[in-house]
């Protein structure tokens, strides 16, 4: 149904440097475009918008588009221009699907569920453990035993069953607190592909020590950055300054081949745009180390009520830089499930873990438009088996 694409005008050409195959996509995968529907000029640039670099980029989008006559590829990608009730309409085909990605979710001690999951099948790994922060935390010890009959299935079909061996209080204490993240950075370096990347979010509290932790565990050379998310919100101090900042540590397994779009990333205003002049400041500059982003907003219809909800904000920068349409993402302290409605948003698929009932009710009721593979949870109600 498609006419011939041989026709390439200089228009078509330059059309090209606006919209390419990634962008298209990431659209796709996202489930905001679909094969052989019809899309008017606007249509198509809202569809794009989130994937684009910046407001002015889509306004020079949108008139390419309209003045548009001939159809073009992108990559494996076909758009045709044809004419609806007099109006002219883009169709897509050779899109790929929205329905190969899927979001997996554990019900349980990530202890016990990262040794079920298979070497080297994650790009991204991103974590936000619990800080630390003074309060004890109850838990419940499991391990995992080989059993046929065992009711959680690992890699190549093995089975598992999960035991009980204890119950703990997670004291608060430095000691305790790099024992507990330990076996769980090895784990997550294991699940790692060659090239993917592990981002852990701490505070200041914890953050030297837990340097030092992944340093031994992945290799000093394979620290990238410490990003610093600053935010701007809640009671100040008057005996030392507020600590209004967390710490996003990136390790690359392999710190000479990795996963980082430069051209993915969103665009920040200049903090003097009178400077550099009318163009550049309407583009925006990319961000450094320090990312200036909001909480999620009390009243935001992005909240959830889980209490440590991370911003979609951050999760999405990290995702669009650090992976690939089509990539997987992982999250084993998982709370609101953000990393997965991010990853999603954006064409990836997610794996989350997290042991707490309440955050698997919050995880399924979030992440429901995309049907979750539920694993050892029944419905927010009945649990099927007891976390930490
Ligand atoms: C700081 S919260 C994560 C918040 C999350 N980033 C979000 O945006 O909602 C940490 C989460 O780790 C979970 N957690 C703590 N220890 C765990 C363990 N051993 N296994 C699995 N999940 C655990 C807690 O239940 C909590 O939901």
């Amino acid at each position: 149904m498609f006419a011939s694409v041989d026709v390439v005008s200089a228009r078509d050409t330059r059309y090209k440097r606006l919209v390419n195959e990634q962008i298209l996509m990431h659209a796709a995968l996202a489930g905001r475009l679909q094969n052989e529907r019809a899309y008017s000029a606007v249509e198509l640039v809202e569809a794009l918008a989130v994937f684009m670099p910046s407001a002015l980029e889509c306004k020079r989008l949108k008139s390419e588009l309209q003045s548009h006559r001939n159809p073009f590829t992108c990559g494996d990608i076909d758009i045709d221009v044809v004419r609806l009730d007099g109006r002219r309409r883009f169709l897509l085909s050779g899109l790929p699907s929205a329905s190969a990605l899927e979001v997996a979710v554990h019900y349980g001690d990530n202890l016990t569920v990262l040794p079920t999951l298979r070497t080297g099948s994650y790009e991204l790994i991103y974590i936000d453990p619990p800080f630390n922060t003074g309060y004890d935390q109850q838990r419940t010890r499991l391990r995992t035993v080989e059993d046929s009959s065992g009711d959680r299935v690992g890699f190549a079909g093995k089975r598992y069953r999960t035991e009980e061996i204890g119950s703990s209080s997670f004291a608060d204490s430095f000691d305790n607190f790099m024992g507990f993240l330990e076996p769980r950075l090895r784990e997550a370096h294991r699940l790692l592909t060659d090239e993917g990347a592990l981002f852990f979010h701490i505070d200041y509290r914890e953050a030297h020590y837990c340097k030092v932790l992944l340093d031994q565990i992945f290799g000093r050379d394979s620290f990238m950055n410490e990003i610093v998310w600053a935010y701007d919100y809640g009671a100040r101090s008057k005996k030392r300054w507020s600590a209004k900042h967390d710490v996003i540590f990136w390790y690359a397994k392999n710190p000479k081949q990795y996963t980082f779009n430069h051209q993915a990333m969103d665009r920040i205003p200049y903090m003097a745009p009178g400077l550099v002049g009318a163009e550049k400041a309407a583009k925006g500059k990319t961000p450094t180390d320090v990312w200036w982003h909001t909480i999620v907003p009390t009243a935001g219809k992005e909240r959830t009520g889980y209490p440590t909800q991370k911003p979609l904000g951050i999760l999405r920068r990290i995702i669009a830089v650090h992976t690939n349409p089509g990539d997987r993402v992982l999250d084993f302290f998982a709370g609101s499930g953000t990393t997965a409605v991010a990853a999603r948003e954006m064409g990836r698929s997610a794996t989350l873990v997290d042991a707490n009932p309440e955050a698997l009710a919050v995880i399924e009721q979030r992440l429901e438009p995309y049907g979750p593979i539920m694993h050892g949870w029944d419905s927010p109600s009945q649990p099927s088996q007891q976390g930490g």
